[in-house]
C-alpha cells in the first residue's frame, strides 16, 4: 500500500483540476491505497531564499498552508501535483509549492519520491503542455524523484454555467491511479 499525497493547484473547489485529481484518487482508492487531497486554498507563498530552513532544521519561516503541508509530504511516497494550465505553464500555487520545498533538502538533496503530473487546459493544442512538461521532467530528475505517469488533459470546458474534463482524460486519470 502506497501513502499517495495529491496537491491540488487550483482555486476552483469543483472544477476541472479537481475533477480529474478525484478519478486519480478513485482509482488509487480501489487499488487499496492511502490517499489524501491538499488543495492550495491561498498562493502558498513563494520562498524568500533567505535560507533560514538550511540553518534551522528544515522549519520555513513563512507561515502558511505549507506548514500544514510538510509533515504530509514527508510521510507520502508518491506525490501527485495537479494544475490547471495557466499561460502554457503550472499554476502559481503549485510552483510557490514546489519552491517551498527547498525547505526539506540537505545539501540540495531530497527525499526520495514517486511523482505524477496532472494538468487541463482548455487548447486541445499537441504544444500546450509543452512547457509543463518540461519543467516538471527536468525538476524531477534533478532532485532524483521518478516519474509514474502524467495525465495532460486538454480541451476542457471553461465556461461560467459548466466545467467538465473529456471522459478518455477521466478515464487515463482513473487507470492511472488503479493500476499503481
Ligand atoms: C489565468 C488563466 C490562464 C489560463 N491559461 C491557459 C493557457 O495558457 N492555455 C490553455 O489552454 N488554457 C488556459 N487556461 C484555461 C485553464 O487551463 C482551464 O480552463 C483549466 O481546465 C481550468 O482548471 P480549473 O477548472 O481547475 O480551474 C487559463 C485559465 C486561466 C484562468
Amino acid at each position: 500500500m502506497r501513502n499517495i499525497l495529491v496537491i491540488v493547484g487550483s482555486g476552483n473547489r469543483h472544477g476541472n483540476t479537481n475533477q480529474l485529481s478525484d478519478y486519480f484518487i478513485k482509482g488509487a482508492s480501489e487499488a487499496g491505497h492511502h490517499v489524501m487531497k491538499i488543495n492550495l486554498n491561498y498562493v502558498i507563498q513563494g520562498c524568500k531564499g533567505c535560507k533560514a530552513c538550511q540553518k534551522n532544521n528544515h522549519h520555513c519561516v513563512i507561515q502558511d498552508q505549507m506548514q500544514d503541508i510538510y509533515p504530509l509530504f514527508e510521510k507520502a511516497d508518491t506525490v501527485v501535483m495537479a494544475s490547471p494550465l495557466y499561460f502554457w505553464s503550472l499554476s502559481a500555487r503549485l510552483k510557490s509549492f514546489i519552491d517551498r520545498l527547498y525547505a526539506i533538502s540537505t545539501n540540495d538533496e531530497y527525499p526520495y519520491k514517486e511523482t505524477i503530473l496532472l494538468m487541463t487546459a482548455g487548447s486541445q493544442e499537441f504544444y500546450a503542455f509543452e512547457q509543463s512538461v518540461s519543467f516538471y521532467r527536468f525538476f524531477t530528475e534533478a532532485l532524483g524523484w521518478k516519474d509514474l505517469g502524467m495525465v495532460l488533459a486538454g480541451g476542457c470546458e471553461e465556461s461560467d454555467e459548466s466545467k467538465s474534463v473529456i471522459k478518455d482524460f477521466m478515464n487515463q486519470a482513473y487507470e492511472l491511479g488503479k493500476k499503481l
